[in-house]
């Protein structure tokens, strides 16, 4: 803490230095399509360490592994045939599987928070396989933000709560879908949904998972600082209304309604809100449907009580 944090635009330059800190143990914050990630070399438990001191991370909330292919992901744990199938379909992409922690796995046990199994990635943004490649190391990398708070789309909101407790992070601009990765478990009997998210899967497939499995998943999460009221369809007193659709608001998810726009504008708005000089937020109704459920799960964390 104290030290500056370095902004630097993604290039090969930029990746290079990231390489270099991972190799020497330290953590780098680095854009992907769903949302920036802080990223550690997942094989060194001290610096798995770094991240979860960075983000005040309780130790037993378990990290995703992001790694270059399939290939690599089946190094580190065991993908059924099913899993393998969904992997095929999804990555390189906003997909994460959780499988059974592969016996010889050289992954830190911290990163597993010492569970049997492991969520692998495979990323599609080229900042995050550049790091891949330029590191040649599996990186563990939660959301670049401290504990509990909202996940960040952009290189600014990194800043807002980690600036000077990492060296550097990756400015990829605005990301592409703006929520978490969908997460599937295949941990034996049917797949679970333990997250919904920009991938859609087919109910049928699925046995929607208790809380306590994805131990990330808690109640309240995804908040921002200020109260937060849902299905909000007018301005009350002190508010900042969000919109979406045919209730205006202050800003608008997606005048147009559309919900991947939507999606990729949901926590910059809610950083906005939060940043701003309105002592409590307001969300307009958003449609239950595709990735509607996404947004709707993460809002109703983000309004849930705080522990
Ligand atoms: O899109 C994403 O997935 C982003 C980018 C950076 O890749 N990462 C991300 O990581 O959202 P994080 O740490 O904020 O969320 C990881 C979630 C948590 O809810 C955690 O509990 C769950 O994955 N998780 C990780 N390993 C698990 C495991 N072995 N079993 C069950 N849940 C697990
Ligand atoms: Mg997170």
């Amino acid at each position: 803490a104290g030290k500056r944090t370095e902004i630097r635009p993604f290039g090969p330059q930029a990746i290079a230095d990231a390489a270099a800190l991972i190799r020497a143990g330290q953590t780098v914050a680095v854009p992907t399509e769903t949302v920036y990630g802080l990223a550690a070399d997942a094989t060194n438990a001290r610096a798995v360490a770094r991240i979860y001191e960075a983000k005040g991370r309780p130790s037993f909330n378990p990290l995703i592994v992001h790694v270059p292919d399939l290939a690599a992901a089946a190094r580190l744990g065991q993908l059924s045939e099913e899993a393998r199938a969904l992997a095929e379909q999804h990555w390189p992409g906003p997909l994460t599987l959780v499988v059974p922690l592969a016996p010889d796995s050289p992954v830190a046990s911290l990163v597993t928070a010492g569970l049997p199994t492991i969520a692998l990635r495979v990323p599609a943004h080229p900042a995050m396989r550049a790091l891949l490649e330029a590191s040649g190391r599996p990186l563990a990398a939660p959301s670049a933000n401290a504990s509990g708070r909202i996940s960040p789309t952009r290189a600014e909101h990194v800043l807002a709560s980690l600036e000077g407790r990492i060296a550097l992070v990756i400015d990829g601009g605005p990301s592409a879908h703006g929520l978490e990765s969908t997460i599937v478990a295949f941990t034996g009997g049917a797949p679970r949904l333990l997250r919904p998210g920009p991938i859609e899967i087919p109910e049928a497939a699925l046995v929607e998972a208790s809380l306590v499995e994805a131990p990330g998943m808690l109640a309240s999460h995804y908040a921002p600082a200020k109260p937060l009221r849902l299905n909000a369809t007018d301005r009350r007193q002190g508010e900042w209304l969000i919109g979406f659709g045919e209730v205006g608001g202050d800003v608008s998810l997606s005048p147009s309604g559309n919900l991947g726009e939507a999606a990729a504008r949901l926590f910059d708005l809610l950083h906005q809100a939060d940043a701003g000089p309105r002592p409590a937020i307001a969300v307009a109704p958003v449609p239950d449907i595709g990735v509607g459920r996404a947004i709707n799960d993460r809002l109703a964390r983000a309004a849930a009580p705080r522990p």
